[in-house]
């Protein structure tokens, strides 16, 4: 489609392989997959969940929102169903959202589904972006009833004066499609330097705080899940805290990145290898600019 090849996109990113899904599939229908195994390895029925969020930035359609096709199609109704949009950094601003909620003491079990299908903003004749994206999801529970892990920090920021660096233009309020925008203006647009630089100074901050949050030594970390964007920046955000690279959990050879989605899908695929007590750090950086970071004990 592109000319490019495997040795420039291997060496560059990390990345090998992404999965497309199918024509149809929408960002609801991989977050109802990963809710489904969710509830199944937490014991939990949808009916005892009393909110559901999702994060995604490219929900089934702008009118509603994925959150409630999600409840729909876990079959239950009358649960508050919600869409966040950070891009990226979805995954940690829907665990501060999420963490807000059950702090209200209105919630006990709240659903978060982070699912992107980024196959369908993008744009496969753009070299520089169309070799980096996958679809996927990955949801988790959050509970007010003891005994899972423990969120110990988090820490969320955003630039919106950095937004033109990495934006999908039109189809929007501001550039809606009936307007016939510019054809490059539908996908996803992004100036790779200069999202990368930000991108490691963000991560490496958002990565401290949710240390010094928690409590902890840089040298008591046990894992850090980066979100999945790039493996030298992945490096560049474990370098940061002088973190070994068998701490530093990746599967963006598998995957691309996908987004919202990235961080709970590591944290899924990887959870065989934690321990009661492991010390987690999670972080993210997106659109906006968007970061954030957490700290979790497992
Ligand atoms: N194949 C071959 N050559 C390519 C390709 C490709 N797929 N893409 C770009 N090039 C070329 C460029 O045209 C350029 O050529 P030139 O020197 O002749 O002008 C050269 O390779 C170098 O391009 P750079 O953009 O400088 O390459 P860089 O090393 O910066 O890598 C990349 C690009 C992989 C996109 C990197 O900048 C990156 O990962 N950035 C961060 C992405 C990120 O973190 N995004 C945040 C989350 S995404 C979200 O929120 C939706």
């Amino acid at each position: 489609m592109v000319d490019t090849n495997d040795e420039w996109i291997v060496s560059r990113t990390g990345i090998s392989e992404r999965a497309i899904a199918d024509k149809g599939v929408g960002a609801s229908d991989l977050g109802a997959a990963a809710s489904e195994i969710a509830l199944k390895n937490a014991s939990m029925d949808a009916s005892e969940l009393d909110a559901i969020l999702c994060a995604t930035c490219t929900p089934d359609m702008s009118i509603p929102g994925a959150a409630a096709l999600i409840q729909h199609k876990l079959g239950v109704e009358n649960v508050m169903s919600l869409d966040l949009n950070a891009a990226c950094s979805g995954f940690v601003y829907g665990m501060d959202v999420a963490e807000g909620l059950l702090a209200s003491g209105r919630y006990k079990n709240i659903l978060l589904a982070s699912s992107e299908k980024f196959s369908s903003v993008v744009n496969y004749k753009d070299r520089s972006t169309c070799i980096l994206f996958g679809d996927g999801a990955g949801s988790v529970i959050l509970s007010s009833e003891p005994g899972g892990a423990k969120l110990k920090s988090i820490n969320t920021g955003a630039n919106g004066s950095l937004s033109h660096l990495l934006h999908r233009p039109a189809g929007g309020s501001a550039n809606p499609i009936q307007e016939e925008p510019a054809h490059e203006d539908l996908f996803i647009q992004m100036e790779g330097k200069e999202v990368f630089k930000h991108a490691v100074r963000s991560m490496g901050e958002s990565v401290e705080k949710a240390i010094e949050g928690a409590g902890w030594k840089a040298d008591e970390v046990d894992w850090l899940i980066p979100h999945q964007a790039n493996k030298r920046l992945i490096k560049a955000a474990a370098d940061r805290i002088g973190l070994d690279e068998q701490k530093v959990l990746v599967n963006i050879e598998k995957y691309g990145n996908m987004s919202a989605a990235s961080i709970p899908v590591v944290m899924s695929e990887f959870q065989d290898r934690f321990k009661k007590g492991d010390k987690i750090l999670c972080v993210a950086f997106g659109a906006g600019f968007t970061w954030g970071g957490l700290a979790i004990e497992w």
